[in-house]
């Protein structure tokens, strides 16, 4: 499987990085790092060094390069926006764009709080045309007792929504599952 994955410059662009933490040996991921989120992790994590996402002749700006999925783990408003409305002015939001074309899954974990209403505009109309719109929002039924298992948890849900194999949380009804 190719994975595209975009870190976009809402707080939490850790999470990003987390969640090629799990990831089966046999997915080839393409990182993208926006250029504000380089200065989000700045602000929030010192020891990570980002990419620039303006190296729009990459191969994942291109459909007959085949990514499989995309992910944009957090994905600032602005970032949202921009997909909403078509733009493809970075290599993150030309890979989003390239999916809705190819018709291939798009994943974004949108990261704000309280959401406009433009924002929950553009979700809406993104998740009309397929898109999943995954915030990292708890789920208290999982019991995670941690920040770590809670992290865990969102990124076992996105997984799912890719097709990407995980025991990351425990399932509603079921044993299996990571230790918390
Ligand atoms: C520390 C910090 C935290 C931020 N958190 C968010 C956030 O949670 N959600 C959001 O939409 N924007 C957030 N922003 C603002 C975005 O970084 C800003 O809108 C930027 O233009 C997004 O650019 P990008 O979409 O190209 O990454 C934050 C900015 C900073 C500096």
């Amino acid at each position: 499987m190719k994975l595209a994955l975009v870190v976009s410059g809402a707080s939490g662009a850790e999470l990003g990085l987390k969640f090629l933490e799990y990831l089966p040996e046999d997915v080839e991921c393409h990182l993208v790092l926006s250029e504000n989120a380089r200065t989000v992790l700045k602000h929030e994590r010192n020891r990570v060094i980002p990419h620039s996402d303006d190296d729009i002749a990459a191969s994942i700006a291109s459909g007959s390069f085949g990514v499989d999925a995309t992910a944009i783990i957090p994905c600032s408003m602005n970032t949202l926006a921009k997909i909403a409305c078509g733009i493809a002015d970075t290599l993150g939001t030309r890979a989003a764009a390239v999916a809705l074309k190819e018709r291939k899954p798009l994943l974004l974990a949108p990261r704000e709080m309280p959401f406009s209403p433009i924002a929950l505009e553009n979700m809406l109309k993104l998740s009309r045309l397929g898109v999943h719109i995954a915030p990292p929002v708890p789920g208290y039924y999982a019991q995670s007792e941690s920040l770590e298992a809670m992290e865990r948890f969102w990124i076992g849900k996105w997984y799912d929504l890719l097709g990407i194999p995980h025991e990351l949380y425990r399932r509603w009804g079921s044993e299996n599952g990571i230790e918390r």
